[in-house]
């Protein structure tokens, strides 16, 4: 099993890894001296601090083995695909499988669910979301759920967002982790309350969601100047629900804390981006919580996760690039995410 200590050895050989730099603003209680180190704003030790940081997503990922059954690694549902969109949870839900879930089920309206299984024979489609009936239709799946990925390709249509608020009161009450993205992030600037207090909740916005949410409920305009801390007080606003706000830099806060992630990516910013990034972290999420605080050594495990998931998406960001240059589109990208994964997280 990997240790702190091995991690400190490994530095040595970390010079196969790319930059990455984690920068921890202290809003909150001091941590201890390891957390100190390990998010130690000195560019000069910026290899060191890479290296610590991926430790911590190291330590909760759980080791291959023989021994477990089918869908202990994670059974990861995706609720979206509509009419116009079937793109989004189809790289969501296959970015979870690639990642290392066992099982990828996508929840979406009856006439998506067609394209979105001939994308994949991979996933397990269900043509549920616009029936009457959507909400205990997916809650009977809870129960073998670990989370949820609330959004890819939702759309705002008014019935179906009615249904997704039936299911994410049924996943709290479960105590299902969500993860919300896209237009699950609109539903939720309609109605904050939906998330509110919901410790195994995160919201990844983009930069116009964050300030539509921030709007809904600071009622303050976002302040470009001060992303941390316009990141931490939406996080504490809305009862230290975790935020990732995704950017040049990835800016994430549990209410306590503020992390940065500016893993090296690449310019290109292809659509289908924030789903791989969405669809991983539900993975993350569900092995973090698994993992539990030990293991994440200080900062909120939910913080660590969504650290993996930022720094994941930008290197298969930048190995896709570095193949296909301008030509990159978020399928490159996934065919990326095993040897991304490996080189970020299993050296
Ligand atoms: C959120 O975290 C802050 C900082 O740790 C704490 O002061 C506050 O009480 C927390 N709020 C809730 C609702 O737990």
């Amino acid at each position: 099993m990997a240790t702190r200590a091995g991690a400190g050895a490994a530095v040595a050989g970390a010079a196969v890894v790319a930059v990455l730099s984690a920068a921890l603003v202290l809003y909150g209680p001091p941590l201890d001296a390891v957390l100190k180190r390990a998010f130690s704003l000195h560019k000069a030790h910026s290899v060191k601090d890479m290296e610590n940081t991926l430790q911590l997503v190291r330590n909760i990922i759980p080791p291959l083995t023989t021994k477990k059954h089918k869908g202990q690694d994670g059974r990861i549902g995706v609720v979206g695909g509509c009419r116009e969109y079937t793109g989004a949870p189809y790289f969501a839900a296959i970015s979870a499988l690639k990642v290392g879930a066992d099982l990828s089920h996508v929840f979406c309206t009856q006439e998506a669910a067609p394209v979105i299984k001939s994308y994949s024979p991979e996933l397990i489609v269900h043509p549920v979301l616009d029936s009457p009936d959507a909400a205990r239709a997916v809650g009977e799946w809870l129960p073998r759920l670990h989370a949820l990925v609330v959004g890819p390709g939702l759309g705002r249509d008014h019935v179906l967002l009615e249904n997704v608020k039936g299911i994410l009161e049924a996943s709290k009450a479960r105590g299902v982790p969500v993860v919300i993205d896209a237009d699950g992030l609109w539903l939720i600037a309609q109605e904050p309350a939906l998330v509110q207090g919901y410790q195994k909740a995160v919201l990844t916005p983009n930069h116009v969601e964050f300030s539509r949410l921030s709007e809904a409920v600071l009622g303050d305009p976002l302040d470009g100047r001060d992303r941390r801390g316009a990141v931490l007080r939406l996080s504490q606003a809305l009862g230290n629900v975790t935020v990732v706000q995704k950017g040049e830099q990835d800016v994430i806060s549990d209410g306590t804390q503020v992390l940065e992630c500016s893993h090296e990516g690449s310019s290109r910013r292809c659509g289908g981006q924030g789903d791989l990034l969405s669809g991983s972290l539900g993975v993350l999420v569900h092995w973090a919580l698994q993992a539990g605080p030990s293991k994440t050594d200080g900062p909120s495990s939910l913080l660590v996760a969504a650290l993996g998931a930022c720094a994941l998406t930008r290197q298969c960001s930048r190995q896709a690039f570095q193949k296909h240059g301008r030509s990159t589109t978020t399928t490159d990208m996934i065919a990326e995410l095993g040897p991304a994964f490996s080189r970020l997280f299993e050296d």
